[in-house]
């Protein structure tokens, strides 16, 4: 039997829950697990773009594929448990085709009921040409009945006006807020990726930024924690099917929850392995959760109109 360093036996010690991403293909892995292991399964699948992970192939058997799958996470999810499904667009030719529409339907049909669509907005992106800037994606969230766990004041935000007063009817004068802050919405505004909330700041911030890693879809890990929060309790099992670089096993860990992972590149399940355990040492660098999004000043450099444009903004 191995010996545990003392080291690695005190990090157990403090993170006492399981963090694993199993090497392997989703649908393959999925058939291994238990029926209702999971309070929640939440991911972001392939879009079948073409990214460097994905065979593009056409939307009808890209969907084909997904539903096998999503009947094998309903399966495996908790009947009081909930699946939070993250996506964008699919493009062909410059025509979108938002993904939500279509994964709606899927979960629709195999019997879930939607509880929110969250707009996820992010500030930064690609700069289209011919189109509008995508600055959203969505979340659909889903449960499999009625009777489903949601920890509101787990995800409670500031309120902007703590000293509002009803003003008229029988509370009038009464504070009319939660002191426990006020529900945070079904848009969520949080930074595509945690390593853009210094770029203001620290210009070279994004390439050497520890958080950056290999992979070129992550998602925040403070987007996964707010679902975490609101949608398990401490101890309850998290399902990612498609755990790219483990950012649901950070945020599960981090709030006490035991999560397994399913990922097929082994460059990335490295990367997610070795996040884990920078999470235990305390080496990882997140993004609090709730910290407000940086906005530059006025008279920030970046902020100001440069001296090459100042001819064009005289015209004007
Ligand atoms: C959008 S990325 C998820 C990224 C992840 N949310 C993160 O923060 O790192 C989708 C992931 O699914 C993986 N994937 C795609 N098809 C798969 C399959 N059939 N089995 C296992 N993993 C798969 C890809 O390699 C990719 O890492």
């Amino acid at each position: 039997m191995a010996v545990k360093e003392p080291i690695s036996e005190f990090l157990d010690f403090i993170y006492p829950n399981k963090a694993e991403v199993i090497l392997g293909d989703t649908l393959q892995q999925l058939k291994k697990f238990e029926k209702e292991k999971f309070e929640l399964v939440i991911t972001s699948p392939p879009y079948n773009i073409g990214k460097e992970y994905e065979t593009k192939t056409s939307i009808e058997r890209y969907l084909q594929l997904q539903e096998e799958i999503i009947k094998e996470l309903i399966r495996v999810t908790k009947s009081h448990g909930s699946i939070c499904w993250q996506v964008g667009n699919y493009v062909e030719k410059g025509e979108i085709f938002p993904l939500d529409i279509y994964y709606y339907q899927i979960f629709k049909k195999l019997g879930l009921k939607l509880r929110n669509r969250i707009v996820w907005h992010f500030g930064h992106g690609l700069h289209a040409k011919n189109r509008f800037s995508g600055r959203y994606e969505t979340i659909l969230w889903f449960t499999k009945s009625d009777d489903y766990v949601f920890n509101l004041d787990d995800v409670r935000i500031p309120s902007k006006y703590p000293g509002k007063r009803h003003f008229k009817g029988d509370k009038k004068g009464q504070i009319s807020g939660n002191p426990k802050g006020k529900n945070p919405s079904d848009i969520w505004d949080i930074v595509v990726k945690d390593w853009e909330s210094g770029m203001w700041n620290i210009p070279n911030v994004k390439s050497n930024h520890p958080e950056k890693t290999l992979h070129p879809a992550q998602f925040p890990v403070e987007l996964v924690e707010r679902c975490i929060l609101a949608l398990t309790n401490e101890d309850d099992w998290v399902l990612d099917p498609f755990a790219g670089v483990g950012s649901t096993m950070i945020a599960a860990l981090k709030n006490d929850r035991n999560s397994i992972g399913i990922e097929k590149e082994k460059d990335y399940v490295n990367t997610a392995t070795n996040r884990i355990e920078s999470l235990k040492e305390g080496s990882i660098k997140l993004r609090p959760i709730n910290k407000p999004i940086h906005e530059p000043k006025p008279n920030d450099k970046i902020a100001k109109i440069p001296d090459e444009w100042s001819n064009l903004y005289k015209e004007a």
